[in-house]
């Protein structure tokens, strides 16, 4: 039920507005780790000095706007030279509807490409988060043309979708992000209860992990990560294989504890004004990060 509110509020274009206008608000500054470029080199130099690397995100999705499209391209590219210039452990994730996938196909692939190119300069990985059922095939296409040309590409499979066993067989030659999936899906496409998700999650992370490249295991659930722990250990998988991945401010202990234990740890760092739908998407996973917000607002 309150799954549903909070899907539904991350929708909101008036709210999105609003919230780009004033702010980071509502305890969203736990979970995003600033509004500017500076702020989050800042937070990733923290996360390095603790053998934690960063996947950086700069937020904002399914725009419709030209201008807000290129003005999200150059605020990537921007990020990708402070990476290099400051020397930080990090790479990219960006979606493809903040850089005009809603637009237009053409107009997305050329951004996308400006962006892979220059990562590749300095041989920094892209990751292409992956959105609603809606976008995924074309950004699985995006992804194809630009594997011709470059190989610092690679992506997320969603463990609810009923395609994601043939994507991760395809898709095995890549660094692969594994999750369990964010948006609110039909069952014609998806899988609904925990169990087939969890079931399906973990079948997947399994497969990648003895026959793909890299797999990052995206989750903040402690039963999957302690199944990975004893899989990997029993199948002799070094730990350059693979990497556990969590989003900024969720289980901060647990994330330094995993690096401490020699684990490969990459955290996803968003920054930017337009944090307010990826805040609500955190709340309707888990509406007990509410914990979050109200700690925020007593905490002054
Ligand atoms: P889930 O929310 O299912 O929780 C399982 C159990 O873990 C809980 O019952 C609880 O016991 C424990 N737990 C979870 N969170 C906790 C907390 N904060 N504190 C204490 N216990 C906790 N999705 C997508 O569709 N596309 C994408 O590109 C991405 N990218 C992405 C990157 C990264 C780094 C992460 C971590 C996640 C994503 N996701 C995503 C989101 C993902 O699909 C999923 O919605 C969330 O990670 C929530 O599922 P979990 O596996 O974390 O645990």
């Amino acid at each position: 039920m309150l799954k549903d509110v909070f899907m539904a509020l991350s929708k909101n274009q008036l709210l999105t507005s609003a919230a780009k206008k004033y702010g980071l608000k509502l305890g969203a500054q736990t979970v995003v780790a600033g509004t500017n470029v500076e702020d989050t080199i800042k937070s990733i130099r923290e996360l390095n000095a603790k053998g934690i690397s960063a996947t950086v995100d700069n937020l904002g999705e399914f725009v419709i706007e030209r201008s807000e499209a290129l003005k999200a391209k150059n605020s990537i590219l921007e990020v990708i030279e402070a990476i290099h210039t400051n020397g930080v452990d990090a790479h990219i994730s960006l979606k493809p509807t903040q850089i005009g996938l809603d637009i237009d196909y053409d107009f997305c692939y050329e951004n996308l490409l400006e962006i892979v190119a220059a990562a590749s300069k300095y041989d920094m990985h892209i990751n292409i988060d992956m959105e609603d059922y809606g976008h995924l095939q074309p950004s699985f296409d995006l992804m194809d043309t630009l594997l011709k040309e470059y190989n610092n590409v690679g992506t997320v499979i969603q463990a609810y979708f009923d395609r994601a066993e043939d994507d991760i067989e395809k898709y095995k030659h890549l660094r692969l992000r594994i999750v369990k999936g964010a948006y609110k899906e039909p069952i014609e496409v998806a899988f609904q209860t925990k169990e087939e998700i969890d079931a399906n999650f973990i079948k997947l992370i399994e497969y990648h992990l003895l026959n793909g490249k890299f797999t990052s295991i995206a989750t903040h659930d402690h039963h999957i990560i302690n199944h990975v722990k004893k899989f990997v250990a029993e199948n002799e998988i070094p730990n350059d294989k693979f990497e556990f991945q969590m989003l900024y401010g969720f289980r901060k202990d647990m994330q330094i504890d995993l690096a401490k234990q020699g684990y490969n740890f990459c955290t996803y760092v968003p920054f930017g004004d337009d944090w307010y739908a990826y805040f609500m998407r955190r709340l309707a996973e888990r509406p007990q990060n509410l914990n979050l917000v109200v700690k925020q607002v007593f905490n002054k």
